[in-house]
């Protein structure tokens, strides 16, 4: 299939002014991308944000968490999602062994970034991370900020749960949010929040909450690709519509390839 001459609308190129100013006006609707089909097909369905997450890790590379996810890999995936040329703002995560590592280091890593034309990077946390935040933002790094659910601690979490079902872990979200906002971030992810809570969040902070298992009260939704695709092989978190069943087309094609291949019925 010749992917790259599909016709593309006359949509304009989303920058981070643009789902910034989103916010109130409709819903921002993002997805993860790791390659460069993908990429184009969610770009010509319309996806304003296209996310070259670390979940790479998991859902592509085969590891058991986002822990080991280097910024070379990274790179080498951003690389064939930008090569797609998405209309789609490109946001690339900062993987765990890089946003913890001194600020002149992430930034020369966000900045390398930024130079394969990728238009913002994400990094997880709350207040923890606001003076790296805003060290990237001063420099001329458009930053995304994560908070709620942060992949990158599981370890030290234990386990995937919802955040902000108590008043203490609300208020101290809020505050998350607030401290995202402050360091200059163009909007916020937020992943396993509360659905009341999300709501407070996105009333209280000026820039948008895009929700991953935050209910509907969000300026906007991101869905980890392969699983709503059903192109994963793990068990799919409970708030996530599949839309499709790549997964089995794909196994069932395989199937029927190797019958025709030992049968000798291979078309000729
Ligand atoms: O890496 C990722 O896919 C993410 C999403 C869960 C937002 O950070």
């Amino acid at each position: 299939m010749t992917l790259w001459v599909l016709a593309k609308d006359d949509r304009v190129k989303i920058t981070t002014k643009t789902i910034r100013e989103l916010k109130g006006i409709r819903p921002i609707a993002a997805v993860t991308a790791y390659d460069f089909p993908t990429a184009v097909h969610a770009d010509e369905a319309g996806i304003d944000l296209i996310l070259v997450g670390d979940s790479v890790g998991t859902t592509v590379l085969g590891y058991s968490s986002t822990v080991p996810v280097t910024i070379e890999m990274m790179e080498h995936h951003a690389a064939a999602v930008l090569r797609a040329v998405p209309d789609a703002l490109v946001v690339v995560d900062l993987p765990f062994g890089e946003a913890s590592l001194d600020r002149d280091h992430v930034l020369r890593v966000s900045r390398r970034i930024i130079q394969m034309g990728a238009g913002a990077v994400k990094i997880e946390g709350g207040a923890e991370q606001e003076d790296l935040r805003s060290f990237l933002v001063d420099a001329g790094i458009p930053v995304l900020g994560h908070i709620g659910l942060l992949p990158q601690r599981i370890q030290v979490e234990g386990n995937y749960r919802k955040f902000g079902r108590s008043e203490e872990e609300a208020e101290a979200l809020l505050e998350a949010a607030e401290s995202v906002e402050r360091s200059g971030c163009f909007a916020c992810v937020g992943e396993m929040i509360d659905a009341d809570t999300a709501g407070e969040i996105r009333d209280r902070i000026g820039i948008p909450l895009i929700g991953i298992g935050c209910g509907p009260s969000c300026d906007g939704q991101i869905l980890v690709s392969h699983d709503m695709l059903g192109l994963g092989t793990e068990k799919v978190p409970s708030f996530v519509k599949v839309y499709a069943d790549l997964g089995r087309q794909i196994r069932q094609s395989f199937e029927e390839y190797r019958e025709e291949v030992i049968q000798n019925q291979f078309p000729s």
